[in-house]
């Protein structure tokens, strides 16, 4: 992440594929414009915006109103299980130092059921040895692409397991895990008495960057995370967690010592968009739809511009990320990066999505993660040279 920014620093004109950052939708600023206009011109709005800490939950009207939100969905959820933070970033941070770590001359430990898994959690645990993960079963699926599964057989759950976690859309494939695995999981962590995180920062129901119809299900032990970044508004620093009441009430006690107060730039833009009803219509209508355009375009070059290549992308079922598998890589993918990066393009490298893994496994060097939320014209260009430079060391 720090090279990312730094080979940024140095050259602005990189051609950028990689990052995390949502794409710029004019519809969806428009939008926004408008909501913040709304909250400008009402005093009390505006008080709320800037002269008042708000709870270290979230504001309880919002959370009230969220709750309705997911009642609708047929989720028997209150405003108590409901908190807002500053970024699902910081709620994870928050929960894997809350659950993992020494406890009772144990170590416990965070289990991914699914590597590769997003590389933002690596770094945030203050111990060692927090993370632990399990490779999964590739399905080979035509010519040219192929889909992650979780690896049951090998998901073994040992008494030092403090919780399952997993980001569907999964960060960075794009894979989707099926209702039966995410039932399977919940099954698991009920017999063993843990919880179920589950990561849907680009997942349904909102931003709902999702290309199939599969909608996200209520599960008993499931924690939920969400966030308002994919949406369109990384810089408010809005992250949402959906647990049961005990969890969150450890989890606010934790972030008040941190946070003191939760931001409220993203809060009074959900309490607008939950208020007209408009948060399923600017996902459906607006977000999803802009980026399945753009993951058709990029798929259709890759397929075109690597013809002649021994190359699998992931079945892209969500996010914005094309997760590209490059079997007869010479080199590594670590080492193809950094060729890249000379060569003008920024991707990133596929093998720190694989932090939890510490055996030796082929697959963890041989993949890039493309993200395609830039112009179409930056793609085409990036694309082109990320060919030409496999072609070489293949
Ligand atoms: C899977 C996943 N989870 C969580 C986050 C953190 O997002 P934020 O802190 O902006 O809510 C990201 C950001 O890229 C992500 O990709």
């Amino acid at each position: 992440m720090q090279d990312l920014g730094d080979a940024l620093n140095e050259n602005p004109d990189i051609l950028f594929l990689g990052g995390g950052n949502p794409a710029d939708i004019p519809e969806f600023k428009a939008k926004m414009h408008s909501y913040l206009s709304n909250v400008l011109q009402s005093p009390e709005k505006l008080h709320k915006l800037l002269g008042v800490y708000q709870s270290p939950q979230g504001d309880l009207a919002v959370r009230r109103q969220l709750a309705v939100y997911f009642k609708q969905l047929g989720w028997p959820v209150s405003e108590d299980n409901l908190a807002l933070a500053n970024g699902s970033q910081s709620i994870f941070f928050a929960l894997i130092n809350m659950l993992a770590g020494q406890c009772d001359e144990q170590k416990r430990q965070l289990l991914f059921p699914m590597a590769p898994e997003y590389l933002g959690y690596a770094d945030q645990a203050l111990g060692d040895e927090y993370f632990t993960a399990v490779t999964p079963k590739i399905e080979l699926i035509g010519e040219h692409e192929f889909k992650y599964h979780i690896d049951f057989d090998k998901l073994v759950i040992s008494n030092n397991i403090a919780a399952l976690c997993i980001s569907s859309p999964a960060n960075p494939s794009g894979n989707l895990v099926s209702h039966q695995e995410l039932a399977r999981l919940d099954a698991l962590a009920e017999a063993h008495q843990i919880p179920l995180i589950i990561d849907c920062a680009y997942g349904s129901p909102f931003p709902g960057i999702v290309y199939e119809p599969q909608k996200l299900p209520w599960l008993k032990n499931a924690v939920y995370v969400f966030s308002l970044s994919k949406l369109g508004l990384p810089a408010c620093r809005t992250g949402i967690i959906l647990g049961n009441t005990k969890l969150i009430k450890d989890f606010v006690q934790a972030t008040t010592v941190m946070n003191l107060a939760t931001a409220s730039t993203g809060m009074v833009l959900l309490n607008e968009l939950l208020e007209h009803q408009a948060l399923d219509i600017v996902c459906q209508q607006i977000v999803q739809p802009y980026y399945r355009k753009k993951r058709d375009f990029i798929i259709a070059l890759i397929k075109a511009e690597f013809s002649h290549l021994d190359y699998r992308i992931h079945l892209a079922q969500g996010a914005f990320f094309i997760w590209l598998w490059l079997p007869k890589l010479k080199i590594t993918s670590s080492e193809l990066y950094q060729i890249l990066k000379q060569q003008g393009v920024l991707v990133m490298d596929g093998a720190p999505f694989f932090f939890a893994i510490k055996d030796d496994y082929a697959h963890k060097q041989q993949c890039l993660r493309l993200s395609y939320c830039q112009e179409e014209s930056v793609i085409q260009s990036a694309i082109r040279i990320i060919k030409n430079t496999v072609e070489k060391y293949y």
